[in-house]
């Protein structure tokens, strides 16, 4: 058995005296490309990681719920009333998602979890994300009900605006639920249509690479760019209801609005939309198996988050210069939110060590700070791992 799984029931075990009735892992994800382009109803391209998290679930004969995370103490933390939390925060995606499962009128009962996870916490590898949808299966299961899939990302998505207070896009629940091994998922938010694409070269492998930054505020400022795209948006929907997002803006049509359209907001409006033609140029270059042009794509996603979306930081700068110097890397850009966190670099697998050992040292000597990279596997997305 996986080791993951057998340390998560045996936490389980530890904490409430008996096995529990399901256990479910779900994945982590990469954005390839894309960068919020999905609450702007866009264009994704991104894949789900070999590191996720996993929970293992009980029903409970109390009115409680019982939350234990082996990142987070011992003993479980129990939880009186269904309302977000200050204290444990952690504890938010679970209730949460618990909350909203029930409040959509789902036959969901108090319950016992124990959680375990290996995706690097604040790496931008959304553990947050992992941790509704692996709490959202093991629910599903557990009580025995159906939710489709686009759904529960949905309500995960709710449970992360609602108890955890950060106002994201789908991106990371669909990724964990859909993601597919050996392969690139590709996402239209506004249809929620999705299709997978082969990763091109068996060669290939992928870094992600942390800054060892956090921006303190980055839910402000995640919230800030979102609502500045909707500034945006709603600068062309005077003149034309039909537009409802910046998906609906051409890259025409968004260069004849430039000094009518305050520089703030149309720099935002022009990653979005670049950000939205690179995902499609990027789709034909990886069914062509072009990773040379599709690397140069990561690049131009990179260039627009650092100069038009302003969501880049000289850390995040420097690790892709870095990258841009080894030979054998085919592109590298921030992936995520930004403001810190990581950055994803497709590279040759001969290149692996080289491409370690540079940025170690030289982020290092440039910025004072530790880097550390990470080789990640494309893998399937979240599943009910026992019974
Ligand atoms: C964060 C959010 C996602 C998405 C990305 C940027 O990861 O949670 O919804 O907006 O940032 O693409």
């Amino acid at each position: 058995m996986d080791e993951s799984v057998s340390f998560v029931k045996q936490n389980f075990l530890n904490a409430f005296g008996e096995s529990p009735s399901v256990v479910s892992r779900a994945p982590g994800r990469v954005e390839v490309l894309g960068n919020h382009t999905d609450y702007n109803e866009g264009y994704v391209l991104s894949f789900a990681v070999d590191k996720g998290v996993w929970a293992a679930c009980g029903g409970s004969t109390t009115e409680q719920i019982k939350l234990l995370s082996s990142h987070y103490g011992d003993s479980p933390i129990t939880l009186h009333e269904t309302v977000p939390q200050k204290e444990n925060p952690w504890t938010n995606y679970p209730l949460g998602v618990y909350a909203v499962l029930r409040d959509n009128g789902f036959p969901v009962r108090p319950f016992n979890m124990a959680v375990y996870g290996n995706v690097p916490l604040g790496a931008g590898l959304s553990s947050s994300a992992a941790l509704e949808v692996a709490c959202g299966i093991a629910l599903t299961t557990l009580f025995d009900f159906q939710v489709e899939p686009a759904e529960l990302a949905k309500h995960c998505q709710r449970a992360e605006h609602t108890f955890a207070g950060t106002h994201c896009g789908l991106l990371d629940q669909f990724s964990s639920i859909f993601g597919k091994k050996d392969h690139v998922l590709f996402i239209d938010f506004r249809s929620l249509d999705h299709q997978t694409i082969p990763l091109p070269s068996h060669n290939l492998c992928v870094a992600v690479t942390t800054s060892g930054i956090s921006h303190s505020l980055v839910e402000s400022a995640y919230n800030e760019r979102r609502e500045e795209c909707a500034r945006a948006a709603t600068f062309f929907s005077r003149s034309d209801p039909s537009v409802r997002t910046l998906r609906d803006i051409s890259p025409e049509r968004l260069m004849s609005a430039k000094g009518a359209l305050d520089d703030t907001a149309y720099r935002r409006a022009l990653h979005i939309v670049g950000e939205n033609e690179r995902v499609l140029n990027g789709i034909q270059l990886l069914r062509q198996g072009d990773l040379v042009q599709f690397g140069k794509l990561l690049h131009q996603s990179h260039e627009s988050s650092r100069v038009n979306f302003e969501n880049s930081c000289p850390e995040l700068d420097t690790l892709v210069d870095i990258a841009g110097m080894i030979e054998g890397v085919y592109g590298s850009r921030l992936t995520g939110g930004g403001f810190g966190g990581a950055t994803l670099s497709l590279l040759d697998w001969e290149s692996r060590e080289e491409f370690e050992a540079k940025i170690r040292e030289k982020y290092t000597a440039k910025t004072g700070a530790e880097a550390n990279v990470y080789f990640a596997s494309v893998d399937d997305g979240a599943r009910v791992v026992e019974p």
